[in-house]
């Protein structure tokens, strides 16, 4: 490996100018190409960042091909991570992919094939895990100060927040809030109580908002969910009550809330915010331990600890970093393929109208 790490960041428009941002930012990394199906789109982007010798293509595996590319940011739209994320780690390279993973369990499970047969990292680019409330969630529950968890309530709602451009485009994005939001959702729950296995999912989708030109300009372009709620069981014998909005009648759909049999834990979402209530990207407004004393029932405030770092580019520099040590995927596919296999479940589930039953084949 040269002394710079030599990155390539395939899909060119919205997002990857975040990843840019960050590659930018360090003495140690260079970007050296970009890919974009849309003719043109790749140089205007890598150009706007300064990277004038950088070569762009316009399609994938041109930059795949490459020899000299130690490193791949996937920043496409949803139905193009698998393919993406997979032609990278087959030509060689290590694999930041945006969330969500993929769009099905299938194309998650040909993901960690392929992770497995290259030896190279593949790490899913969930930012809120950088968050220090979201650790000292995680940090409350490891600590056993909560007793057995059995119960787990996850919102993230936006009264009027459907997103435009590939997000509402189904052959594009494949679904809505269940998966847009709801991968962050079920990150920070499930990562919050150790990852436990999912075995169960009965859900439900609609589209009441989005397919209104009431509510929402492009409604005749609109093809995805707007809104979702599941109820998921998983290994332990622990529920997971989840709740996703793009839009509603309502405020917050829920705060995040961890029932346990010593004591209860909730972040409020940052209010008043009538638009986009949530706390998906770790934005918590308070932080609450339920809990008795002295037989009483109180409720202790906790300190919120301080979230003033970037955590988008925190993601990217542990990404470079357990590259150039020959480290680990700092959020491993291990762990989100669960996630994977609940959103996949979900869909299924909407879709037919019953539970399904959640089968994860071995790597
Ligand atoms: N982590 C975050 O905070 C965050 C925020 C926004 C979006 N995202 C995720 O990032 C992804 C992209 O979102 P966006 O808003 O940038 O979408 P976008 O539509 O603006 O950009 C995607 C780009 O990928 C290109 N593309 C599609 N298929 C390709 C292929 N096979 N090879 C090369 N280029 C290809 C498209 O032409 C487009 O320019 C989504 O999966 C989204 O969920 C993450």
């Amino acid at each position: 490996m040269a002394d710079k790490l030599r990155i390539g960041i395939i899909g060119t428009g919205g997002i990857a100018g975040a990843h840019a941002s960050a590659y930018k930012s360090f003495d140690d990394v260079e970007v050296v190409a970009g890919a974009d199906i849309i003719p043109g789109k790749a140089r205007a982007f890598l150009d706007r960042f300064g990277w004038t010798d950088a070569a762009a293509y316009e399609d994938t595996e041109s930059l795949c091909m490459r020899d000299d590319i130690d490193a791949v940011s996937v920043c496409t739209y949803n139905t193009q991570h698998a393919v993406c994320t997979i032609a990278a780690l087959e030509s060689g390279k290590h694999v930041l992919c945006e969330k969500p993973m993929c769009v099905t369990l299938d194309e998650g499970i040909a993901m960690m094939r392929a992770e497995k047969k290259s030896g190279k990292i593949l790490t899913i680019g969930f930012q809120p895990r950088y968050n220090n409330n979201c650790r000292k969630i995680k940090r409350i529950v490891e600590s056993g100060e909560l007793g057995k968890v059995y119960y787990v309530q996850i919102g993230g709602s936006r009264r009027r927040g459907i997103p435009g451009s590939t997000f509402i485009d189904g052959s594009k994005a494949a679904f809505g809030a269940i998966g847009d939001l709801g991968c962050y959702s079920l990150d920070l729950s499930l990562n919050s109580i150790g990852y436990p296995k999912p075995l169960t999912v009965s859900a439900y989708t609609s589209d009441y908002f989005g397919k209104n030109p009431k509510y929402y300009s492009e409604a005749e372009r609109f093809s995805v969910d707007d809104f979702s709620a599941a109820f998921i069981r998983l290994e332990g014998d622990i529920i997971l009550d989840y709740r996703m909005a793009w839009a509603m009648h309502m405020d917050i759909c829920s705060d995040f809330v961890i029932l346990g049999t010593d004591a209860g834990l909730k972040a409020t979402a940052p209010t008043p915010n009538p638009l986009w209530g949530s706390i998906i990207g770790g934005e918590i407004a308070g932080l609450y331990l339920m809990h008795d004393k002295c037989g009483d029932p109180v409720t202790t405030p906790l300190r919120l600890e301080n979230t003033s770092g970037n955590i988008f580019t925190m993601k990217v520099r542990d990404f470079v970093d357990q590259v150039k040590k020959g480290g680990s995927a700092p959020i491993p596919t291990s762990q989100i393929i669960y996630n994977q296999a609940i959103i996949d479940a979900m869909v299924r589930s909407a879709k037919e109208k019953c539970e399904i039953k959640i089968k994860i084949p071995k790597i």
